[in-house]
């Protein structure tokens, strides 16, 4: 049993909120192609080590008070284990993704019969659109990436289908293809990022909004220490990285190290298999 305090637990000034998350068991991963730099095929995969990783992430976040649901997943998508891709959903509505790949495409009706069979105001993006990948709430704005993957039309797509204003931040480094593998949420208007995953333009954007945002070094970036969820006060990040968990406790928060390595091969982490459902206030 953890000795760290469950959801609604607080220490310091933080507070857990409990959370709602969808994720999809990796029952068919393997690295079969390659659309990011961190997968090659040619590199031997352990369905059963991703597996048990991700099992020791989703009881994680049970034992932090967190409710977790699972969408079935589909053989010959390997990449649906990424749920975070699957969807933005802010306030009982869900926007699901549209996927650059083809390699991806069949996620989308999965992920979308789940939401309209869970009962969620369901929309397919008309743009490319690949969820939490890009899509970030903060408490003020949502954070959109493009670059890589979403589009720059799916920003303005999100922003009318939320009626919430967006701010698109623009990916320079193919590394970190997606908005969560350089910048996380960690409290409603509090972030943590790796500047240089960013244009010059973007950075300056960031450090303007969030002049108390925690930077991340190259080296905690590249273990994927920016792919991290949040409760508000636990933060589960990647044990490989190194400043990370200092830089986060001298902040309040408590971080919770996992080890996600398997799934890393596919190019994701923690927040990758982590997609937040935002029920309607
Ligand atoms: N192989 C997947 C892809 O390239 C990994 C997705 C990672 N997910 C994420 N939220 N960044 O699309």
């Amino acid at each position: 049993m953890r000795q760290s305090k469950n959801a609604g637990g607080s220490v310091g000034k933080r507070t857990a909120r409990p959370r709602h998350y969808l994720m999809c068991e990796p029952t068919f991963f393997e690295v079969s192609y390659s659309i990011n730099p961190w997968m090659d095929p040619s590199r031997p995969t352990s369905t059963e080590r991703g597996l048990s990783q991700w099992k020791t992430l989703h009881d994680l976040l049970v034992e932090l008070g967190h409710t977790v649901e699972l969408v079935e997943p589909v053989a010959g998508l390997p990449d649906m284990v990424y749920s975070a891709n699957g969807a933005t959903v802010v306030d009982g509505r869900a926007l699901v993704a549209r996927f650059r790949h083809e390699q991806r495409a069949d996620e989308s009706p999965a992920y979308l019969e789940w939401f309209r069979l869970h009962g969620w105001d369901t929309r397919q993006a008309a743009y490319v659109n690949e969820g939490e990948g890009d899509f970030l709430c903060t408490g003020d704005v949502i954070l959109a990436g493009s670059g890589f993957r979403s589009e720059l039309k799916s920003h303005a797509e999100a922003q009318e289908f939320f009626g919430k204003p967006v701010l698109g931040l623009t990916l320079v480094d193919e590394r970190y293809y997606h908005l969560d593998t350089a910048l996380a949420v960690l409290d409603d208007n509090e972030i943590m990022y790796h500047p240089e995953a960013f244009s010059p333009q973007s950075r300056t954007l960031l450090a303007d909004r969030f002049p108390d945002a925690i930077l991340a070094d190259a080296a905690d970036a590249a273990v994927f220490g920016m792919n991290a969820v949040s409760d508000g006060l636990h933060v589960v990040v990647p044990e490989q990285a190194e400043r990370l968990p200092d830089q986060l406790r001298e902040r309040g928060f408590e971080p919770v190290p996992i080890d996600m390595t398997e799934l890393l091969k596919g190019g994701g982490s923690a927040k990758c298999c982590t997609l937040e459902l935002r029920a309607r206030p």
